[in-house]
């Protein structure tokens, strides 16, 4: 099954596989031939005296070993390109998929475990490939000795391959615990990772609290965790190679006593004997070889297993439902007794209702962990709502095509993710194939001409990792330029301009009006002032809606709304 998996990415390389195989049977012949030889070398040569053979001997040993080194060649180069070639191929297909899986999915999963799937997993698997030609080969060598063994005597080789089954049981038990400690070690690696990830990305927190040593004691912890694991497994690849030629002893030494009475008996000639016991040593590198390499395998096959963990969940409904195209204009939005929960917890949203026309501008307002930022990220699907329905142009937002749908709206969050890029390509991915001078423009808008110009390469600054490079505001306001550019019908502030003083926020507050014109826009916003003149104001109290109107009205009606404006304004 896993293995069907794994050839799918090795299919195109057919041709190269079958080549390799070729090399490979090719090598196993040549090395039962070699066997094949020492008859003439005793019998003829020592014991006849043969000249003739003498002369064509050593031309034949010569031959056979260019033959087996031509066919290594081959094998080796041929499986190495076919192994990272496909492997290269896995880890984007793994890309291309997890980056299309929900939000929830990466809430749930690590993105250090999601690194160590991506990297350290599929390297894991990479090998996988030489190692099942290896398997191929020394199966082929082995085979072909034993034919040969058979052939010569096989009441002898009978004797020398009893003690194969022996085998069998700790083989089959070795795999099982390597695969074992494998998936153990490859978790920790995750575990790993993540303590990376978190000490790195939060170094200031870590900095502020001088917290230092408790992440070094983390690291540490998962560091020995994989230790242990790690040393298990290798404890067991050591024991493989012995017990095998422990195991092969047994057949020799059967050889030796049985065979050797034989000559004694004159049953046989010393040549026979000694081609038989040639053959039957040179079982012993396949053999001890069989054993290790299918500890790769299962080292690999762990691997596989966690890799293929996150290629098969299917990802959920919202990344993939429907299939309409959402075209402009938009016309309404409207969310109808919406519900949802994140994951099986308790409900966030627990019966929203409201429309907004093209061109409205609707509020939300409420205390922290109302829910408001939570209703912005139903409208995108970032998430699926468990009941009710969301609708545009009358249509469920699930029978759009997900792309087409985000496609039509701009987001400025609470936090700003800025790229590891130039401050143009970061406005940009607003509109990826804007001009240079539509991003200046929008640029222009967002009032963030004036501290880009002053950048030491201006536009073409790179902002450092997370754009740590930047204030709050002036990441803020780039992050309104990459809304400006977007242009799209659809426009959602979530606190678009807390990170910005009273002044600067005046001045993009001009540019954001402009900006919603002939737009459908949600705001959220913490400062009343800035909302004062939506279409709508939405008032959430943990999930439910409140109260619905104009500023004028909700203040008339001296609710919760209008105890709000009492605090900021200090009168109405
Ligand atoms: N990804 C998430 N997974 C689980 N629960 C979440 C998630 N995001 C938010 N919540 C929870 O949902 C509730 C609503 O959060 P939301 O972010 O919508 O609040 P908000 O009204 O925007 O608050 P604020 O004004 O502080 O931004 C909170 O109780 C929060 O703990
Ligand atoms: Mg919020």
């Amino acid at each position: 099954m896993l293995f069907r998996r794994v050839l799918k990415y090795f299919k195109p390389h057919k041709w190269a596989i079958i080549l390799a195989m070729l090399c490979t049977v090719l090598v196993g012949l040549v090395s039962a031939a070699m066997a094949k030889v020492v008859k003439p070398v005793i019998d003829d040569v020592f014991i006849n005296h043969d000249g003739e053979m003498l002369k064509i001997l050593p031309f034949v040993v010569i031959g056979l070993f260019i033959l087996k080194g031509l066919g290594r060649f081959g094998q080796q180069a041929l499986m190495v390109k076919v192994g990272e070639v496909s492997i290269m191929e896995m880890r984007n297909d793994l890309m291309g998929r997890i980056q299309h899986r929900e939000l929830s999915f990466f809430e749930a999963n690590n993105t250090g475990s999601l690194m160590t799937r991506m990297l350290s997993d599929v390297s894991l698997m990479q090998n996988s490939v030489s190692y099942v030609v290896d398997f191929i080969r020394y199966t082929v060598t082995m085979l072909g000795l034993t034919v040969v063994m058979f052939q010569k005597d096989w009441r002898l080789a009978l004797v020398a391959s009893l003690s194969l089954p022996l085998a069998m049981y700790p083989m089959r038990r070795i795999s099982a615990l390597i695969k074992k400690y494998t998936r153990r070690t490859q978790e920790r690696i995750g575990g790993i990772s993540k303590v990376l990830v978190e000490a790195f990305t939060g170094i200031e927190v870590v900095k502020a609290f001088g917290t230092e040593d408790r992440e070094k004691k983390k690291f540490r912890e998962q560091s020995l965790k994989v230790l242990y694991h790690t040393l298990k497994r290798s404890r067991l690849n050591s024991a493989t190679a012995p017990i095998m030629e422990l195991l092969a002893s047994f057949g020799i030494a059967a050889i030796i006593w049985y065979g050797g009475n034989n000559v004694i008996n004159g049953v046989i000639t010393p040549g026979d004997f000694f081609e038989f016991l040639t053959a039957l040593l040179m079982m012993g590198e396949p053999v001890r070889m069989i054993g290790s390499v299918n500890n790769k395998i299962q080292q690999a096959s762990a691997a596989a297993e966690r890799v293929f963990e996150v290629i098969d969940e299917t990802p959920a409904p919202c990344e993939t439902e429907g299939d309409k195209e959402l075209h402009p204009p938009v016309e309404e939005v409207r969310f109808e007794d919406v519900h949802f929960s994140y994951n099986t917890r308790e409900e966030v949203i627990r019966g929203v209702s409201f429309v907004a026309r093209r061109g409205e501008m609707v509020a939300f307002v409420g205390e922290s962990g109302a829910g408001k930022s939570t209703i912005l990220k139903l409208l995108p699907r970032f998430y699926s709502i468990t009941a009710g329905a969301i609708k545009i142009n009358g249509i469920d937002i699930r029978e759009y095509d997900v792309k087409s749908l985000r496609s039509q709206i701009a987001i400025v969050n609470q936090s700003t993710f800025l790229f590891d890029d130039t401050v143009l390509s970061n406005i940009a991915l607003g509109r990826p194939e804007a001009t240079r001078e539509e991003v200046i423009a929008a640029a222009t808008a967002a009032n963030a001409l004036r501290f880009i110009s002053e950048l030491p390469n201006g536009f073409d600054t790179v902002i450092g990792e997370r754009g740590d490079t930047l204030s709050g505001g002036q990441k803020q306001r780039i992050a309104i330029a990459r809304a400006i550019l977007r242009n799209a019908p659809i426009l959602m502030l979530d606190e678009a301009t807390s990170a910005l003083d009273s002044e600067s926020e005046k001045e993009i507050q001009s540019a954001l009006t402009l900006l919603m014109e002939g737009r459908t826009t949600f705001v959220i916003a913490h400062r009343l002032s800035t909302i004062r003149h939506a279409d709508r104001i939405v008032f959430l109290k943990k999930g439910l809606v409140t109260e619905v109107g104009k500023h004028q009205e909700l203040v008339a009606r001296d609710g919760d709304y209008a105890r709000l404006c009492r605090i900021q304004f200090g009168e109405v």
